[in-house]
């Protein structure tokens, strides 16, 4: 047993924090754990645990001479994605959630986790691992402290997070912390075999109290759900955070782009879950574009604060990504590829006869043969026979920020960057164009409040609805989405220097079902112009909806993309666009009472520019 393993809840001396210490030992007397484990965040840790979960079957070790220092987990097919309808916001009222959060009273909800969490640790250790949203020290970082009875947690939140002994020097002896409590939700009787993936399939409860700021999360391994800096703080309890405080947590990718002349200029882009935010943040320019050059800071989440200097700074609050897999290869994100060819962890992907690991779209041409994400034998053959894909389609790799190629030199700046530019976009095989300019803020705010885009396998549930999915933050706002849009409306009075607004769609497809734009690097060709939009460069017409590039406005050197197709991927239909109003309308219709005047006015502004 090592020095910091014991079963008293004796914290390292290093830990000064006394209501630190107490809280711990209160949860532990709740959960009953059979040990506790202070987490140092060190590379010796991580192997261990590692190695205890190759022991155990948790995880297994893929071939170092193919990917050094990776490994592979396997979940119980129910626990594979957020879920989202098991998600509750429980603040002190119903009206404080508002109508698009799952809303239960509090001190209910704190029986129910009362009596879900006594004894759910039994025949487990109990993690204790600190950890820091955002850079070690920053003013724009938040310190958390995940309990868990789940070692996998542990090794994602030490890639995911800036995890370790180092957040005790921060907190110092009464510094401040999220606490947030997580449980597998599945206790283990003396002797009782523990299952490969532990969880519970009856209760999932993924619960934030904004008011008092704490998150409890039971019954799930996966994820959202269970790294609880990612969504739950960093989002939900950071959007409470930042409304509060005059700044915004919004689940947003952030890159540089360098100009042939050198100039760079940083752009936010939020996008629903699996909708190409990782791909777009590493994205290698095309031929045809030689000297420009795009570099990372994030690509699932941003902090954004307003600066003495009139401008809005972001950071990335966390050190890692937790990507899908399906669809990642040389082509589509050659940055992220490198990343993951070492010191990963895969989760739910298929594994090749040599330890390596494949998922769908990695390569044109499956392999022979492969073990699928449920372990089973799985051929060509058998996947079309039974419909049966290798990798499920949310399966994921995570990996330290550190291992992009393309990191940006500021990734870790406590200050952050300054913003030029807000991307909105969602999955829309029609009605969306490829991008429109906001004519101000507000129209902005609209733009993105407004959102639609087609679901996915990132949320439990049904794939390829429409849903309004207002700043990609539906799932993620810890309050009323009302107060929400009049926060963003504040934000853009309070600074001098707002970044420019742009709605845009790389999905739209043509009569046939397929897609029009070719997408991934080619975006460059769209990104080139908002940043020369902001440099007061490039040139736009006016249409019904704000300015769009001409053809001629974008560069195509190197493109193949007729005048014809640009004109696909560009039109506004009347009919779908009244529909789409219809769909705007049924959002408002549902935060009735609560939804700023101001967007009341741009809808019927819009409506009138759409008729004319
Ligand atoms: C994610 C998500 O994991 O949005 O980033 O689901
Ligand atoms: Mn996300």
């Amino acid at each position: 047993m090592s020095a910091q393993l014991n079963n008293l809840g004796q914290a390292p001396a290093y830990v000064k924090h006394a209501k630190l210490k107490d809280w711990v030992a209160s949860i532990a007397a709740l959960t009953k754990p059979d040990r506790i484990y202070w987490c140092d965040g060190s590379d010796e840790e991580y192997s261990r645990l590692m190695g205890e979960m190759c022991a155990t079957g948790m995880i297994k070790q893929l071939n170092p001479a193919k990917r050094p220092n990776s490994y592979l987990a396997l979940s119980d097919p129910q626990d594979v994605a957020r879920v989202e309808e098991r998600t509750f916001v429980c603040s002190e009222t119903q009206v404080a959630a508002g109508p698009m959060n799952n809303w239960v009273d509090p001190a209910e909800m704190r029986g129910t986790m009362n009596r879900l969490f006594d004894g759910c640790m039994r025949g487990r250790t109990m993690y204790v691992v600190p950890f820091s949203m955002g850079p070690l020290g920053s003013h724009i970082a938040q310190i958390g402290i995940e309990l868990s009875d789940s070692p996998y947690v542990v090794v994602s939140m030490k890639l995911m997070t800036r995890m370790g002994r180092a957040v005790y020097d921060v907190l110092g002896s009464d510094g401040y912390f999220v606490p947030c409590v997580h449980s597998v939700g599945a206790p283990l009787q003396p002797g009782q075999p523990g299952a490969r993936w532990p969880c519970n399939n009856e209760e999932k409860w993924i619960v934030h109290y904004p008011e008092t700021r704490e998150i409890w999360s039971f019954g799930s391994g996966y994820g959202g759900n269970a790294l609880l800096g990612k969504k739950c703080l960093a989002l939900r309890i950071a959007s409470v955070m930042a409304r509060d405080e005059g700044w915004l947590a919004e689940h947003m990718l952030i890159l540089g782009v360098t100009n042939p002349q050198g100039e760079k200029t940083y752009v936010t882009g939020a996008f629903p879950s699996a909708c190409g935010k990782t791909n777009f943040a590493m994205l290698v320019p095309p031929a045809g574009l030689e000297g420009w050059k795009v570099t990372t800071i994030g690509e699932d989440i941003a902090w954004i604060k307003p600066h003495k200097d009139g401008r809005l700074y972001a950071i990335n609050p966390e050190a890692g990504y937790f990507g899908v897999a399906p669809g990642t290869n040389y082509h589509s994100n050659q940055n992220c590829m490198k990343a993951i060819e070492a010191d990963t962890i895969f989760t739910n992907v298929a594994e090749t006869p040599d330890g390596d690991v494949w998922w769908e779209g990695m390569t044109d041409k499956a392999p022979p043969r492969l073990t699928d994400w449920q372990g089973k034998e799985w051929t060509p053959a058998i996947g079309k026979n039974e419909g049966r894909l290798a990798a499920h389609p949310n399966s994921r790799f995570t990996v330290a920020a550190t291992r992009c190629p393309s990191l940006d030199a500021q990734w870790d700046d406590p200050n952050g960057v300054p913003i030029s530019a807000f991307l909105f976009g969602g999955r829309r095989s029609d009605t969306a164009p490829l991008i429109v300019e906001s004519l101000d803020w507000e129209d902005g705010v609209y733009k993105a409040a407004t959102l639609g885009s087609e679901t996915t396998a990132a949320i439990a549930g049904k794939q390829g609805v429409v849903r309004r999915d207002p700043m990609a933050m539906i799932a993620f706002v810890g309050y009323n989405m009302g107060d929400y849009f009049k926060h963003w409306l504040k934000i853009g009075k309070s600074i001098s220097q707002a970044p420019k607004i742009y709605q845009v769609n790389w999905f739209r497809k043509n009569a046939e079902g397929k897609f029009v734009w070719p997408g991934f690097g080619e975006n460059m060709r769209v990104l080139k112009w908002v940043v020369e939009r902001c440099q007061g460069k490039a040139g736009a017409k006016n249409t019904a909806l704000g300015h769009t590039p001409d053809y001629t406005d974008l560069q195509w050197q190197g493109l193949d993309f007729s005048a014809e197709k640009y004109a696909v991927v560009t039109s506004l239909d009347k009919a779908q666009w009244q529909a789409e109003l219809a769909m705007h309308d049924e959002l408002f219709k549902k935060l009735e009472g609560y939804v700023p005047e101001t967007l009341l006015e741009t809808r019927r502004v819009q409506e009138t520019k759409l008729a004319a």
